[in-house]
């Protein structure tokens, strides 16, 4: 006797739908009968694609009674959110690769499928190929996990590779990767901290078993980091990422940011280049582990989104209750600390005239703002008569940083405040 198949229905096929869909022929089990695209005249490189399910209306998708499970490839809040509650109010179990709409209303349609006993899945949503969120909601669930860093975005880390590589500017290297189709035409979401944002609110979330909201995730994108800093930051033993950490403290206060950082040569994330994602976990019992791959293109995120959908189809049918680990209850939100309250270590680039008492002056600043120096160079004293000053401080408070990068604006001595850097602590 033939077993019942289990009928999927698809919104987008770009490139991840495309990916999907290409993987799920291989499942007898499994039949796409509904495709949801925006444009349906639009030429797709997918060999055995019945274009008879193609609909240009993504409600005919989750409206349909056929369908068991809807996969919503789309992106962007609007109109997925309305589209995966449709879905779940009529029956459909979800499974998402869409990041923004989890951090920014990842509560409500959480709410919505757990009032109607259905299951939202959304491995590809973080870190595309890499399994991470099935591990932290399973077999590392007896972990008190109290650190998470990671590198989330393969644009920005292509682009600071490449810079650091060639020795290049920031907008030489995003016109380049934006001509080999790595970077988008307008690459805001990317390079401006967005996507990794919206990531690592999630990976807390799950991380910290408490909800972080994203409004309360600092972020800082890639777009100020210089060609001067690549070098100087390779000169002190460091390499530069744009860097999402999450934190736990032991009073219970979470510290969830996305900035360029300092961090040393020789650390694990240090190594992770181009497109590559990683993701470093710390807790107990565990220790220390880090999972690194393919963060974003068709086959590795479809590899995440099919390996979603296999979860839920082998327990259809099965149970009233599906997945259990994998549901998310947010029950208790997380308290979070505010940037200007944390304490970090930076690098700071200064351009400053070649006078007398000016190294002094730099030092004095710094201490009338509570700021112990680690490390201060000059190089590079330029025909006028101006110097370039490498600054590395101790463990000191954002606040107290941020004073000091006023007083050395406007102090009569600095010509400019070039960068300023966290170093990973
Ligand atoms: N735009 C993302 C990146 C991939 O560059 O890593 C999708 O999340």
């Amino acid at each position: 006797m033939e077993s019942k198949k289990i009928k999927i229905g698809l919104i987008g096929l770009g490139t991840v739908g495309s990916g999907v869909y290409k993987t799920l022929e291989a499942f007898e089990n499994i039949e796409v009968v509904k495709i949801a695209v925006k444009n349906k005249n639009k030429k797709r490189n997918i060999p055995n694609l019945d274009e008879t399910i193609i609909t240009d209306d993504a409600y005919e998708v989750v409206s349909n009674p056929e369908i068991d499970i809807v996969c919503e490839l789309i992106g962007g809040v609007d109109p997925a959110f309305d589209l995966i509650k449709t879905a779940i109010e009529n029956g459909k179990h979800i499974v998402t690769a869409n990041k923004e709409l989890l951090a920014k209303r990842g509560e409500e349609i959480f709410n919505i499928a757990e009032k109607h006993n259905k299951v939202i899945l959304y491995e590809a949503a973080i870190a595309g190929g890499i399994p991470i969120i099935m591990p932290i909601k399973t077999i590392l669930a007896g972990n008190n996990i109290t650190r998470v860093e990671a590198i989330l975005n393969g644009t920005t880390n292509y682009i600071l590779t490449k810079m650091d590589v060639q020795g290049a500017s920031y907008e030489d290297v995003l016109k380049e990767a934006q001509e080999l189709g790595y970077a988008e035409t307008d690459p805001t979401g990317d390079v401006e901290g967005f996507d990794a944002a919206y990531k690592i609110t999630t990976l807390a979330t799950l991380a910290f078993k408490k909800k972080i909201r994203f409004e309360n995730v600092y972020r800082e994108g890639i777009t100020k980091v210089r060609a001067e800093d690549m070098k100087a930051a390779n000169d002190l033993g460091y390499k530069i990422k744009l860097i999402a950490s999450a934190k736990m403290d032991e009073k219970g206060y979470a510290d969830v940011r996305v900035h360029p950082m300092l961090i040393p040569q020789d650390s694990t994330l240090a190594h992770i280049d181009y497109v590559t994602n990683a993701v470093s976990l710390t807790g107990h019992p565990i220790g220390h582990i880090t999972l690194s791959g393919p963060g974003a293109g068709e086959f590795p995120t479809a590899s995440s989104v099919v390996g979603d959908i296999l979860a839920i189809a082998a327990e259809l049918d099965t149970t009233d209750y599906l997945l259990p680990m994998m549901r998310c209850r947010h029950e208790e939100l997380a308290k979070c600390i505010d940037i200007s309250d944390t304490q970090n270590k930076y690098y700071l680039s200064l351009n400053a005239k070649n006078n007398k008492g000016v190294i002094g002056n730099i030092g004095n600043i710094c201490a009338e703002c509570n700021i112990s120096l680690e490390s201060i160079v000059q190089k590079n004293v330029s025909e006028n008569n101006t110097a370039d000053i490498t600054v590395i401080t101790e463990l000191c408070k954002e606040c107290n940083m941020q004073s000091a990068v006023k007083a050395f604006e406007d102090s009569e001595f600095i010509n400019s405040v070039n960068s300023l850097i966290r170093v990973q602590i």
